[in-house]
């Protein structure tokens, strides 16, 4: 059942009595070079006509029972790391997971509840469902104030998300600023807004792909911190209510979205962002051809006869 945005203030609001009111971000990244600009000065420039090119998947003879088609990292040990250990900053577990999740990023339009229009990029991040559509965002716990999306969010239930592409990452990455609350990014940003449907958060009108959607759920990712005095993030689950594809990237069929336009980034580590340029296909197996496909070698992993 859907919660009324009016429940998910009152929930949102007893999260909040218990976060700390210091302004000290325990969230301080440090800069990793002395001199980013030169460093960047001394690297080629970024080619966007370079096109979408795909290879064979990594080991096209591949068959089941086979693992991994490099098994030299066999020979490595692995570290454990306990997240909780005494004295490992929460920051180090920061680093640690957005280095080895790569992430799309979402970047969100919501509205106050008095008017004020928002922008911000969340790579906490994912569709999780088709039937209906539901999107997940994170929102990192923070000292003093919530997040202005997520407290649009709560306050209003609705929002545009838009996927990342690779020509809006300067005024998306922009947008991350922590302005006041109540200070528009779209402006800063210098994107456009276009009107949406179902919501009243305009959409960016430079995004190849967005999603209006209501909040369906806002829940405190509180296991144990408030207690501790400690700040905790939220996780919103949004429902879509609209579509929107720039009309260049729709397939015929209004089904698929066309890499070659859309350009996705991800975030990684740090600062650090990929693009996706090359790619490879790889049809998903199914029971039936696989079995009936003798040379797969799947039917010695199976017990057919207790099946029978
Ligand atoms: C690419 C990118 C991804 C980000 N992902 C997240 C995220 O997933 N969760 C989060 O809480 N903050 C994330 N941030 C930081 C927020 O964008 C930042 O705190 C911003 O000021 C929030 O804006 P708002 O207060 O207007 O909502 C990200 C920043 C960048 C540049």
């Amino acid at each position: 059942m859907r919660k009324s945005p009016k429940s998910l203030i009152k929930q949102t609001n007893h999260g909040s009595q218990t976060r700390t009111t210091s302004t000290k971000s325990p969230f301080e990244l440090k800069p990793k070079y002395a001199n980013f600009k030169k460093v960047q000065a001394s690297r080629p420039g970024f080619n966007s006509t370079l096109p979408i090119t795909y290879t064979k998947n990594p080991d096209p003879d591949w068959k089941y029972g086979k693992g991994s088609s490099d098994t030299s990292g066999l020979e490595k040990g692995h570290i454990e790391i306990d997240p909780y250990e005494d004295g490992r900053p929460m920051i180090s577990n920061y680093k640690l997971l957005v280095s080895g999740v790569p992430r799309p990023i979402s970047f969100v339009s919501t509205i106050s509840k008095d008017g004020t229009r928002n922008l911000a990029p969340f790579s906490y991040f994912q569709v999780v469902d088709h039937d209906p559509p539901i999107f997940v965002i994170g929102f990192s716990g923070r000292a003093g104030r919530l997040k202005d999306t997520m407290r649009n969010l709560v306050e209003t239930g609705e929002c545009v998300i838009s996927v990342v592409s690779e020509h809006m990452i300067e005024a998306v990455n922009a947008t991350s600023l922590d302005v006041p609350y109540g200070q528009s990014e779209w402006e800063l940003s210098g994107m456009h807004p276009a009107p949406s449907s179902t919501v009243k958060a305009e959409r960016v009108k430079e995004a190849v792909f967005s999603v209006e959607g209501k909040l369906l759920e806002m829940k405190d990712l509180d296991y144990g911190h408030a207690k501790l005095g400690k700040p905790f993030g939220s996780l919103a689950i949004i429902q879509a209510t609209r579509f929107w594809v720039r009309e260049d990237a729709l397939g015929e069929k209004g089904e698929e979205i066309d890499l070659s336009v859309m350009r996705p980034l991800v975030q990684l580590g740090g600062i650090q962002y990929g693009r996706v340029r090359e790619t490879f296909e790889l049809p998903r197996p199914s029971l039936a051809m696989e079995l009936a496909e003798k040379s797969s070698g799947l039917e010695v992993f199976l017990d057919l006869e207790e099946k029978k």
